[in-house]
């Protein structure tokens, strides 16, 4: 028996570029990542019983096997060879859903960091990579967190000089776009902008927050369908406008951040009546 309660920390796209669609379906990107301070707690349980139950805090997602944590669970507990284990899991949501922040993947990287501790397994960092890519694409990123370089799918990872201390709003507008659909909305336009990921990563290594946040992009915004992509950019105009230094869509969205160097009361106050807002700082 035993009980481990882990954080799930939500993640931002600093730049996101995807360079192409591969013969196996998937897009291979080049993305900057950074985990933030806003976070699930995932209560992991190893129960007498057999079989894995994930229970959430939210009616509306899902539960069980259905769940990404309750996939991570089953892959780990099959990578070990252990399937007589039963698995509680009990996740409290605060990272908004079907925002590109990697909530999902982020509850199952911790399931997935949380049995590694509770049945001492010890996998190495390549083993519990290895499941994580079973899971989904984010979920390799979410086991470490911290500031890294994404290629292939999103598995092979660069650990990276921090992200400068900042505070950072995030704004989660009502409408979502489903993954696929904005993956194969990508295929079919000419991309304009993109990305300088090789300036990005020169000014993150200066520590250079300014230059940085001059350079977030996600060319996924290029992508949206009209109406979505003119709230997207209508936050980032007000983001601007109440200070920030820089913003951009994180992931398929609907989420969009800004980064100040400080924001003080009447700025948080002013962002806030934007609608469903976050306020955080990069871990
Ligand atoms: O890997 P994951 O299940 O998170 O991906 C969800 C969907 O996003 C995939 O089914 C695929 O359509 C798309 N995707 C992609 N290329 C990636 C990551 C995701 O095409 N690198």
């Amino acid at each position: 028996m035993g009980h481990i309660r882990e954080r799930a920390c939500a993640k931002l796209n600093l730049t996101l570029n995807v360079l192409g669609k591969r013969p196996d379906g998937y897009h291979e990107m080049e993305t900057v990542m950074q985990s933030v301070g806003l976070y699930d707690e995932v209560d992991i349980t190893i129960s007498d019983g057999l079989g894995i139950e994930v229970d959430i805090s939210r009616e509306d997602l899902p539960k069980g096997l259905h769940n990404l944590a309750g996939k991570a669970a089953k892959e780990f507990l099959d990578y070990v060879n252990r399937p007589e284990i039963g698995v509680k899991v009990y996740i409290t949501k605060h990272i908004p859903d079907k925002a590109g922040m990697a909530g999902g993947s982020s509850d199952a990287a911790a399931v997935i960091r949380g049995l590694d501790r509770l049945l001492e397994t010890k996998l190495s960092g390549e083993e519990l990579l290895q499941i994580c890519a079973k899971v989904g694409s984010d979920v390799a990123f979410c086991l470490y967190g911290g500031t890294c370089l994404a290629r292939g799918r999103g598995e092979r990872l660069l650990e990276l000089t921090p992200m400068p201390e900042c505070d950072i709003a995030i704004v989660k507008p009502d409408f979502s776009v489903s993954t696929p659909e904005l993956f194969a909305a990508l295929d079919a336009i000419n991309l304009g902008k993109r990305p300088d990921t090789a300036g990005f990563l020169r000014a993150l290594e200066a520590g250079e927050l300014l230059k940085m946040a001059s350079m977030f992009a996600n060319v996924f915004e290029q992508a949206l369908p009209d109406r979505e992509r003119r709230v997207v950019e209508d936050v980032k105009r007000a983001l601007i406008d109440s200070g920030a230094l820089g913003t951009a869509m994180t992931g398929t969205g609907s989420a969009v951040f800004g980064v100040f160097d400080k924001l003080d009361d009447a700025a948080k106050a002013r962002i806030s009546s934007l609608g469903t807002v976050f306020f955080t700082k990069p871990v």
